[in-house]
């Protein structure tokens, strides 16, 4: 994952962006032996499961519809959060559940006719809620921090079990679901059939643009927590995300913000509905069912986030409003009772706003030093003067894992060891990492990780404090209220243990479900899958964009994810922008809360696309055909 962005050896001059388009998606729409859009054939002799074809059969849907039996269209929109199978009445899971017993069902969640293969009604909140993301154990009453009372139901099958149990089945049964399968859906019923594979050999487009070699997704191994996942297929992935239809301005929008929030699937759409109709309740107190549900809905969200960042307790992970906030409690309970004068609190030149003011506060209020970690011309942090700044003085690290600005991935593993071996803690801003890479925070063996829910296809207002459980002990509450008590006196408060110690007062409930939600999606896709896809966009947008006259590209770091800022000469950044928007695309221009280190590069703002794993190919050719367009007009002015 090097790219190599010295780019403007591609000649000018025969680079065609519609040329290029065309045979990009064809090129990267190719599979051998696809006889069909998303289809597989599942051998003779294997038995098929109940979401999949009979065996022998070639697996028939309509686009982005996922596999079903021919002629019948696939399970789809009984339950949102599911792309497999309900559970069984009771929450059980099993295998019985996944046979061929394609049934009517009355009508899906959208309202349009669809079949099933169960007789779990659509939206029923407690017998499919292993499969809607809904916890059927009861948490509330007994404890009230975020483990099941004994004597509650049992613990139901989640969405990732039934992933676990696909993985029991021969590999040549698994055909490619599309993450929405299960889903109400929201393609037209005669939306045109999309190939599914994306994975090719590499090969020189005319331009000079070579497509990175891949390896095919079922090569991959399947990570711990994370199942196994079906090819990656942008079409449908789209299709999932409704926005994506709209018209700005006369043009399909693309939506090129990304780093500053991701558009939402209809799986965290229908989620938040979901609560808001059947289990809305404050949690943790009050001995009725829908409490229960609340409570249910909003413990396994924690475990979705436990899940994906790969926590080692669910009760190290705390709900915050977002990122900003995040940060803003380390830096006021763990800072406020560890920095002291005379010590050193070290960011990086990359940081984010939110990732210097809280800690430049603490500093100033404790008469603490900020130092910084320069980067090199290419944006990429110097590891060897981020190594002298480390003494016995430096009490805190906290760096961007990737930066919002410039795209660069940090090697934050290194970093943290570094700050570790110095006697220092270390936080990892995942903002703009979770949502373009694997995660593992024991991996990364920081003590804090710290991501928003919005900016990975979750709602806004909802984030994420992950901290080592000994650390987190050891911290004083940030704020204190209702919910984080265990008993309180006038003369003395007692607090919960964590995490409940650190979400004083009604937190952003629902949002945290839809964060769950937004997070088991991701899951059921596969977040390689969807590093490896946006790897080839960015590699090819950087390509395209530093090859017009006149760009000058931000941020070249041989790792980057994402981000493609840069300005062109002869046109402020807002006026690239109204042009982009005059067409459709959606790009942020500004400073992106990032000002250092865009004046580290000479400049004020940057015109900033930035892509997520639903953006094309196509996507990327409207863009640099305005930018070609306004380069050209400039130069014959
Ligand atoms: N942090 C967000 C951005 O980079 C808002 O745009």
């Amino acid at each position: 994952m090097s790219p190599n962005f010295s780019v403007p050896s591609v000649p000018e001059a025969p680079f065609d962006a519609a040329v290029i388009a065309q045979m990009a998606n064809a090129l990267f729409a190719a599979r051998p032996g696809a006889t069909s859009p998303g289809l597989a054939t599942v051998p003779p002799g294997v038995q098929a499961p109940g979401n999949m074809a009979p065996a022998g059969s070639p697996l028939s849907s309509p686009a982005g519809l996922g596999p079903g039996v021919p002629g019948t269209p696939i399970p789809q929109g009984q339950i949102p959060g599911s792309n497999l199978i309900p559970a069984a009445p009771g929450g059980v899971l099993s295998l019985a559940n996944r046979l061929p017993s394609a049934l009517p069902h009355a009508v899906a969640g959208n309202g349009l006719p669809d079949t099933v293969t169960t007789v779990a009604p659509a939206f029923e909140p407690r017998i499919g809620g292993a499969a809607l993301g809904v916890p059927e154990a009861y948490y509330f009453l007994a404890n009230g921090h975020g483990q099941p009372s004994p004597g509650g139901r049992p613990a139901a099958a989640d969405p990732l079990d039934a992933l676990a149990l696909q993985s029991l089945l021969p590999p040549a049964a698994v055909t490619p679901v599309s993450p929405s399968a299960g889903l109400p859906s929201t393609a037209p019923a005669n939306a045109s059939p999309t190939p599914a594979y994306y994975f090719v050999d590499a090969v020189t487009l005319p331009n000079g643009f070579v497509t990175p070699a891949k390896p095919a997704p079922h090569a991959t191994v399947p990570l711990a927590g994370q199942g196994q996942h079906p090819p990656f297929d942008v079409h449908a992935v789209r299709r999932d995300f409704p926005i994506l239809q709209e018209r700005v301005n006369g043009r399909q929008l693309v939506w090129f913000d990304n780093a500053a929030t991701t558009q939402k699937p209809q799986v965290v759409i229908d989620r938040i509905s979901h609560f808001y109709e059947h289990e809305n309740s404050n949690i943790h107190r009050a001995a009725h069912e829908l409490a229960a549900r609340a409570t249910d809905a909003y413990e396994g969200a924690r475990k979705s986030v436990q899940r994906f960042i790969n926590a080692p307790d669910v009760n190290e992970v705390i709900f915050v409003r977002g990122t900003t906030e995040a940060i803003n409690l380390v830096a006021k309970s763990w800072g406020g009772q560890h920095v002291g004068e005379g010590d050193e609190i070290i960011v990086s030149n990359l940081e984010h706003h939110a990732n210097i003011v809280p800690w430049q506060q603490l500093a100033a209020a404790k008469g603490a030093k900020l130092r910084v970690i320069p980067v090199d011309d290419t944006g990429q942090v110097r590891l060897d003067e981020y190594q002298k700044l480390l003494n016995d003085r430096t009490k805190i690290v906290a760096v961007t894992q990737v930066s919002n600005a410039l795209g660069t991935v940090v090697p934050v593993k290194e970093i943290v060891a570094l700050a570790h071996r110095a006697g220092a803690v270390a936080l990892v801003d995942g903002a703009q990492s979770v949502s373009h890479m694997r995660v593992d925070v024991q991996d990364i063996g920081a003590d804090f990780f710290v991501f928003s829910g919005h900016k990975i296809f979750g709602p806004t207002g909802i984030g994420v404090v992950w901290g080592k459980r000994a650390v987190l002990e050891d911290m004083p509450p940030w704020q204190g209220g209702g919910n984080m008590i265990a008993d309180v006196t006038f003369e003395k408060t007692v607090f919960q243990p964590i995490p409940n110690k650190f979400e004083a007062g009604t937190g952003n409930i629902a949002d945290a479900v839809g964060l769950g939600a937004a997070l088991d999606y991701v899951m059921r896709i596969g977040i390689e899958n969807i590093g490896r896809y946006e790897h080839e966009l960015v590699v090819y947008g950087m390509k395209a964009l530093g090859a017009i006259p006149g760009v000058r590209l931000i941020g070249t770091a041989d790792d980057k994810a994402s981000v493609m800022s840069f300005v062109l000469a002869g046109y402020t950044t807002e006026e690239v922008g109204h042009a982009l928007n005059d067409e459709g695309i959606a790009v942020r221009t500004g400073h992106h809360c990032a000002q250092p280190i865009l004046r580290r590069f000479g400049v004020e703002t940057t015109v900033r696309p930035s892509v997520a794993f639903y953006n094309t190919f196509d996507e990327i050719d409207r863009l640099v055909a305005v930018v070609r367009r306004l380069a050209g007009q400039r130069r014959t002015a």
